[in-house]
């Protein structure tokens, strides 16, 4: 019998390059998924078009003045219900969730974040690991806990820092791998290969000592 496809929702700020990356995976079968809705923060982002072309939900949750966090999330989570998404994943989501949120998803939630976890959680990351003279840099996909950016680590792509990088190239070649990894790893939630079990996370069915690494071509 074949597994039915997982139903994934996508929560976005902006350009939502990321998001593109799993509708593309998604279209030619890479990815076992169905996007059934995208939500913004902000209406201006270039995610909610991306969605709208490629046939999805696209919705916007603007914050309303004087909200507080818990009321954004309820409203969220009422949003998202009639789509009954089984993952939810968190592409460049510049907000951040209140637990009881973070709980209703617990083991079904991922982030991509642009940095070599746990180093560089939080904002600026690639000023930060250029001022900091890093050797590495890159990317990482983690399931969602309440505390921000250190969640169990699932996969990460590592680069060198080149003589000469900036801020920008570090982020084009940081998005590069985001663009392999997020992908790959909703897809291994998808075939149900990939989960979380008492803080762990588990792929095919064996505990993982550290994430999975990717290291940028020619490294
Ligand atoms: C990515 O760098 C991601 O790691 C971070 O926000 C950025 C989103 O980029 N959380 P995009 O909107 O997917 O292009």
């Amino acid at each position: 019998m074949t597994r039915p496809t997982t139903r994934v929702a996508v929560l976005i700020s902006g350009e939502g390059s990321n998001l593109q990356a799993l509708i593309d995976a998604a279209r030619d079968a890479r990815l076992r998924a169905d996007i059934v809705a995208v939500v913004s923060n902000r209406s201006a982002a270039r995610g909610l078009e991306r969605a709208r072309t490629a046939g999805i939900a696209a919705l916007h949750l603007a914050a309303i003045r004087g909200q507080d966090r818990a009321e954004y999330d309820a409203a969220l989570a009422k949003l998202l219900a009639p789509y009954d998404p089984e993952l939810v994943v968190l592409a460049g989501f510049m907000r951040i969730l209140s637990p009881t949120f973070i709980e209703q998803f617990a083991g079904r939630m991922l982030n991509i974040h642009p940095s070599l976890l746990p180093q560089f959680p939080g904002l600026d990351t690639h000023r930060r690991v250029l001022d900091a003279r890093e050797p590495w840099h890159g990317a990482t996909v983690h399931f969602v806990t309440a505390e921000l950016d250190a969640g169990p680590a699932i996969i990460q792509y590592r680069l060198r820092v080149r003589a000469g990088d900036t801020t920008e190239s570090l982020a084009q070649r940081v998005h590069v791998g985001e663009h392999i990894i997020l992908p790959r790893a909703v897809s291994w939630f998808a075939a149900g290969r990939l989960r979380l079990a008492s803080g762990s996370v588990m792929l095919d069915g064996r505990a993982l000592d550290g994430p999975v690494s990717v290291d940028e071509e020619g490294t």
